[in-house]
């Protein structure tokens, strides 16, 4: 397998789930990793031994450099991505793709124009139980959708803001609850059942409302063309982070994914699927399959394969989140 040429863009809490794959697999040789605080990109590179920048356009106009991970704030994932890959490298960004679905379509224009690979990293996409539950929905198997719900309930104190400054702010995260955590759940439920028809929710501030500007809270009914409905709820003010629920209602059998996912036949039969992909210690709750989704970014790149979350699935959760937040501001349903 080819060895790509890498760096990793914003050395804070997620960049080490990109740079320890980076820095041992076989598919990257990583060259650099980039922070404008210089003690932050010094830190990583004598950690994965490759060269610190503080300046991201050192990135962008060196040549050896094939592909770039994205790992920086919201608002910054559609410049630097739309440069980089005009600039003839792979880019993988961190989620959200972008904050407005205008921005995404801008990196999804720079994606076809140049030719180059954008992905996006909705690594739960990987999980053992995402893949059983897309599975078992799309195949028929367990009769046609009733309905679905998915809840997430997170907890971010004053401290997770206090740590990073462009969190909390519309200008710089673009949202609050849905846009940074509820996110992978927004996507994994389109992935699972398709987009929706149309969707009416809240956003609003019921915990944090000292500390943030954007939403802790957010809630919201999914309207499928055939009627079917799915009912959505976010938190950030929960004391403790919990296990993302993820529950459909089938025909057949009801299957939930709770950390484990487990299908309950409507004869009684109960099946179990455990996640391979278990995140060790605090962040467990985050998703553990940062490994296998870069894993298969890079197989792609180097087979010649569309890698399969790109930009142009990457948007429908800005899609998701854009219409929510104008039903809440509305107070009506919003078509998608
Ligand atoms: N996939 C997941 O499960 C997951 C989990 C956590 C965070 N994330 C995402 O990862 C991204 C980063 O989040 P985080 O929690 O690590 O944030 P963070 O604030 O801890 O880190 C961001 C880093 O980017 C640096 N930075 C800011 N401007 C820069 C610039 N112009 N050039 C270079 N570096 C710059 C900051 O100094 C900081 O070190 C966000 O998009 C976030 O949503 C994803």
């Amino acid at each position: 397998m080819k060895r790509f040429r890498t760096a990793v863009i914003g050395c804070g809490a997620i960049h080490g789930s990109h740079a320890d794959v980076l820095a041992d697999a076989p598919f990257s040789e990583l060259r650099a990793v980039v922070d404008v605080v210089p003690d932050r990109a010094a830190r990583s590179a004598a950690k994965y031994g490759c060269r610190a920048e503080t300046d991201w356009t050192r990135v962008l106009e060196d040549p050896e450099i094939e592909s770039v991970h994205l790992c920086t704030p919201h608002y910054l994932h559609a410049p630097m991505a739309s440069a980089l890959l005009r600039a003839g490298k792979c880019v993988l960004t961190e989620k959200p793709m972008g904050i407005s679905v205008a921005q995404c379509e801008e990196m999804v224009r720079a994606a076809d124009d140049s030719g180059r690979q954008l992905g996006v990293c909705f690594q739960n996409r990987y999980n053992t139980t995402s893949l059983h539950l897309r599975d078992l929905v799309r195949s028929g198997r367990a009769g046609r959708v009733l309905g679905a719900r998915a809840v997430l309930t997170w907890g971010r104190g004053a401290d997770y803001y206090v740590g990073s400054p462009w969190k909390g702010t519309w200008e710089k995260e673009g949202g609050g609850v849905l846009i940074n955590q509820a996110i992978h759940t927004l996507d994994l439920l389109q992935w699972v059942l398709g987009m929706p028809a149309a969707l009416k929710g809240t956003a609003d501030q019921r915990s944090l409302q000292d500390t943030i500007e954007v939403e802790d809270t957010a809630e919201a009914t999914l309207r499928y063309a055939d009627g079917t409905r799915a009912y959505f709820f976010a938190t950030n003010g929960y004391p403790t982070d919990r296990a993302v629920e993820v529950e459909v209602v089938l025909e057949k059998a009801v299957a939930r994914v709770c950390g484990d996912l487990t299908v309950t036949w409507a004869d009684g039969t109960i099946e179990t699927a455990s996640e391979r992909n278990v995140r060790a210690g605090a962040k467990a709750y985050w998703g553990g399959s940062h490994r296998d989704l870069i894993q298969d970014f890079y197989d792609c790149l180097d087979e010649g394969r569309l890698f399969p979350v790109d930009g142009r699935q990457g948007i429908q959760a800005i899609r998701l989140i854009r219409a929510l937040y104008d039903s809440s501001e509305r107070r009506e349903w919003v078509t998608i």
